[in-house]
């Protein structure tokens, strides 16, 4: 019902009296009343005047409510320990796909290679449950796909014109925008779920030790709002996954790469190498030129541009 009210009083700038809401959700006037004193406690801004009810600011808190038909997918939670341990609970209790936990601050956000997230509020912290009928050893791409969307969904929200970084990083003229972290498990050689957290700098001033991060408000001037670009990212990543093509995500991820072409360095938690990215294969995997012309794939570790 919320939902409803929402999306009628988003149609229109003019206010739209309780009669009519009620009138065309043959509801009580009373129980349309109560709904809205119910959107306002929850932080949002409704005009009431004589002439009827008004929305003043569209939320960007990501309330399920604001979802449409995603609606029951979408966990939404002010504070979390990390949105990973949530999905992962979800993930195992059988959720269905696309399953999306979202908090707005996170205590123990985690990053790849065990580093920490910072996730303090203004943050769009999510992490989404996918189900794909991929072998594990491509599932890699999914990644890259993800980074891709986020570039798209930045480009249309915000007008932020960001690039990918392999593995799986999106950045703005070499500061950190935005992390993917996944978690995958498999059950007699399929994939049960993967699991891929986003973390995404809008609102908030990010520092992380040691590497640049910016953030879309740092960027722009402007706040973002997290619901719309959630939806955005969901909707593009959702009609991706529909009609999926491995050869089109890699043959994107090469347009829109930063990272081909450089002399690079990859670490690990137990080795290192450097040579030249010269493309990436079929899984995902960064194939390196070394000093003595041989080529050797990576899969997974930390890239750093020399
Ligand atoms: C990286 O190191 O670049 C990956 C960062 C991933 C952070 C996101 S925030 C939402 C989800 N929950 C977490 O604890 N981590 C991921």
């Amino acid at each position: 019902m919320k939902k409803r009210i929402l999306e009628m009083l988003r149609e229109t700038s003019q206010p739209l009296s309780g009669q009519e809401i009620s009138r065309r959700l043959e509801v009580s006037r009373v129980a349309v009343w109560k709904h809205i004193s119910q959107l306002k406690q929850s932080g949002l801004a409704i005009e009431s005047t004589a002439r009827g009810y008004r929305l003043l600011t569209i939320p960007d808190t990501p309330f399920p409510w604001l979802f449409g038909p995603r609606s029951a997918l979408i966990h939404y939670h002010p504070e979390l320990d990390s949105t990973m341990n949530r999905a992962m609970d979800l993930a195992r209790a059988g959720c269905p796909p696309y399953t999306v936990v979202v908090a707005d601050r996170q205590l123990q956000g985690r990053g790849r290679m065990q580093r920490q997230w910072q996730s303090e509020e203004g943050g769009l912290y999510f992490s989404m449950v996918l189900r794909p009928t991929l072998l594990p050893r491509v599932c890699p791409v999914i990644n890259l796909a993800v980074a891709l969307d986020l570039v798209a969904t930045l480009a249309r929200c915000c007008g932020i014109a960001a690039r990918v970084k392999w593995p799986n990083d999106v950045l703005v003229d070499g500061r950190k925008i935005a992390g993917i972290l996944s978690q995958m498990e498999v059950e007699a050689d399929q994939v049960a779920f993967i699991n891929v957290g986003i973390g995404l700098n809008l609102n908030n001033r990010p520092e992380i030790a040691d590497k640049p991060a910016v953030s879309a408000l740092q960027l722009t001037g402007r706040r973002s709002n997290r619901a719309e670009i959630l939806a955005d990212f969901l909707d593009r990543f959702e009609a991706r996954m529909a009609a999926f093509s491995r050869a089109d995500v890699l043959q994107q991820w090469r347009e829109r790469t930063i990272t081909l072409g450089r002399r690079v360095a990859i670490t690990t938690l137990r080795d290192s190498c450097e040579g030249l990215a010269v493309d990436i294969d079929d899984e995902g995997g960064l194939i390196l030129e070394m000093a003595d012309g041989a080529r050797r794939t990576v899969f997974y570790g930390d890239c750093f541009h020399t």
